[in-house]
């Protein structure tokens, strides 16, 4: 499968994966690869987005995505707004639909929404002029953290097709799972998924992915395992029956990763719970590539400003 990068985005937003063609995405992974160019740099910024304002609208909590989306705005030279929920009218009642009404009424260029509810950043796409950016909506996708991790991938192996990743958790409240499933499959990867049986949604199959029950099939000769955080602020109650337990089945382990091929990534979105989905000797070990997400992160979120404000090709140096 050769995939050719397309000459732009075209849409006016980023609200998940679907909609991106195979061209897109690897115009998206391609422009990263230049954006990360710029952090080597003595003076970490470029002016391509020089005159632009960005709304970081998070409504949820967020340490990585959060500071890599202001970071990547201040490398482009965008005026940032950040959003404190708590301080703001929302904790009055104010509703989304209104809070983002009344930000758009100062003409900002970008929002970027985390946000509890799916489809939050959908139904703000379709009333608003500004390119509205899905930084997280519940459990259904969280694109640019499938950008970044497809990024890591393929600095690490040239090529994201024919790699077997084996995605690991708590896959009922992943929105990084659905994101990844949908970007690795489009892109010719192999992709599969285990967690326990009542954290495994019904028919996750049909997106593209073999579904495990035991975590050890499902990592057996595997390039990449990417591990999920058990999110128990999502769950009404308890899918498994102790959290000792789940390390004794769901936990990578050193021991499980050998099961892997060799050179096998070990990757994880964080946060992490160590000691529960994953083991620091693993979490910190030699095939651990997951702060290696984090840094990729901000160039992923460069490049989607970049294309989203309508650039192609390398930004101009300051
Ligand atoms: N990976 C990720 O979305 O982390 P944060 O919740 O800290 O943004």
């Amino acid at each position: 499968m050769t995939v050719k990068a397309a000459p732009r985005l075209r849409g006016k937003d980023l609200v998940g994966i679907d909609p991106l063609s195979p061209g897109e995405i690897q115009l998206i992974l391609d422009t990263a690869e230049q954006m990360r160019d710029i952090a080597q740099r003595p003076i970490k910024k470029v002016p391509a987005l020089r005159g632009k304002t960005v709304v970081n609208l998070f409504m949820e909590a967020s340490t990585r995505t959060r500071f890599s989306f202001e970071v990547a705005e201040k490398r482009l030279s965008a005026d940032s707004l950040n959003f404190s929920a708590s301080a703001s009218s929302v904790s009055k009642g104010e509703t989304l639909l209104d809070t983002a009404l009344n930000l758009e009424a100062m003409q900002p260029d970008f929002i970027v929404l985390r946000h509890q509810y799916a489809g939050a950043p959908h139904q703000l796409a379709r009333i608003l002029k500004s390119s509205v950016i899905n930084a997280g909506d519940g459990a259904h996708e969280h694109p640019t953290q499938a950008l970044l991790d497809a990024l890591t991938i393929r600095l690490k192996r040239q090529t994201l097709e024919g790699q077997v990743v084996a995605i690991v958790g708590d896959l009922q409240h992943s929105r990084v799972v659905r994101s990844n499933i949908l970007l690795l499959s489009r892109m010719g990867a192999k992709v599969r998924v285990a967690g326990p049986p009542s954290l495994i949604p019904v028919g996750m199959d049909a997106m593209g992915c073999e579904v495990y029950r035991r975590m050890e099939e499902a990592i057996a000769g595997a390039d990449v395992v990417m591990m999920l955080r058990i999110q128990l602020e999502r769950q009404g109650r308890m899918n498994f029956p102790t959290v000792r337990e789940y390390y004794d089945f769901y936990a990578l382990t050193p021991e499980r990763l050998k099961l892997a091929k060799k050179d096998c990534l070990v990757m994880h979105p964080g946060p992490m719970n160590r000691g529960v989905e994953i083991d620091s000797r693993v979490a910190d070990g030699p095939q651990s590539v997951i702060l290696e997400q984090v840094t990729n992160g901000v160039a992923v979120r460069m490049a989607v400003l970049y294309l989203l404000a309508g650039g192609h090709g390398e930004p101009a140096a300051d």
